[in-house]
């Protein structure tokens, strides 16, 4: 593996990308970058100032005066907006439906994008999110693609559901995952593709340890089998 690398993991909303590249990054020194929570704070921002999340004109004005402070410690990405921490607010299942609609726009993804690049100018980087291999980061060293069946990954959401006491029912959840990767995947501008030159690995019936076994082997050129896991 060479110095301070880039690595990319995408793939559809709950396949386990963002707990394997905040581990993945932690397991090499790297800084973690959760793409997803751009989208989510942009998203975010702009309904709580008023600003139309589907019109390119004012989410164009609302953008150039827009600067969230990224910082990245032990317990991952935090995102601060105004001053307060916004990391665990955009979490929701409405920033996350608000974040799919705003990233069908050009200018947003390109906003995105300048910000990520900018961030991952010096390399030693795992960055997560729907095109981080395909469009942000194409020249990568390592891409990853994780995908999962439709049921376990709206299971894994309803396990980390944190907003209300009772969690919806599966199908519920079922359903929004299945339009939101629709969307993902069907919009004209940098869509949710395999990445030609990625590693794909499904993790239906992996552990986060078997995943993160596997990504570390990829990059250090050996055999999984050999790989001791540090406890986390
Ligand atoms: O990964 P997430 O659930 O935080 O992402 C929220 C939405 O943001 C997702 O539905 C689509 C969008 N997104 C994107 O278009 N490209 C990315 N690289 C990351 C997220």
């Amino acid at each position: 593996m060479g110095p301070r690398e880039i690595i990319t993991i995408d793939g559809p909303a709950g396949a386990g990308k963002s707990t394997v590249g905040r581990l993945l990054a932690q397991s090499l020194g790297y800084l973690y970058l959760d793409s997803g929570a751009f989208y989510r704070a942009v998203a975010w921002q702009a309904r709580r100032l008023g600003v139309s999340l589907d019109d390119p004109e004012p989410l164009q004005a609302f953008l150039k005066g827009f600067a969230p402070e990224v910082t990245a410690d032990d317990r991952g990405f935090h995102l601060v907006i105004d001053g307060a921490e916004v990391t665990e607010e955009i979490r929701s299942a409405a920033a996350g439906r608000d974040a799919s609609r705003v990233a069908v726009q050009p200018l947003v993804r390109e906003w995105v994008k300048e910000h990520l690049r900018h961030l991952a100018k010096n390399g030693g980087v795992v960055t997560d999110g729907r095109d981080q291999g395909t469009a942000v980061f194409p020249g990568a060293a390592h891409k990853f693609y994780l995908d999962a069946s439709l049921a376990t990954r709206a299971e894994r959401r309803r396990q980390d559901w944190r907003q209300e006491s009772e969690p919806p029912e599966l199908t519920g959840i079922m359903a929004e995952i299945a339009a939101r990767d629709l969307r993902d995947s069907s919009r004209s501008e940098a869509p949710l593709r395999v990445p030609e030159d990625a590693v794909v690995i499904d993790t239906t019936d992996l552990s986060i340890d078997e995943v993160l076994k596997q990504c570390l082997a990829r990059i250090r050129g050996i055999d999984s089998g050999r790989l001791e896991l540090k406890p986390s």
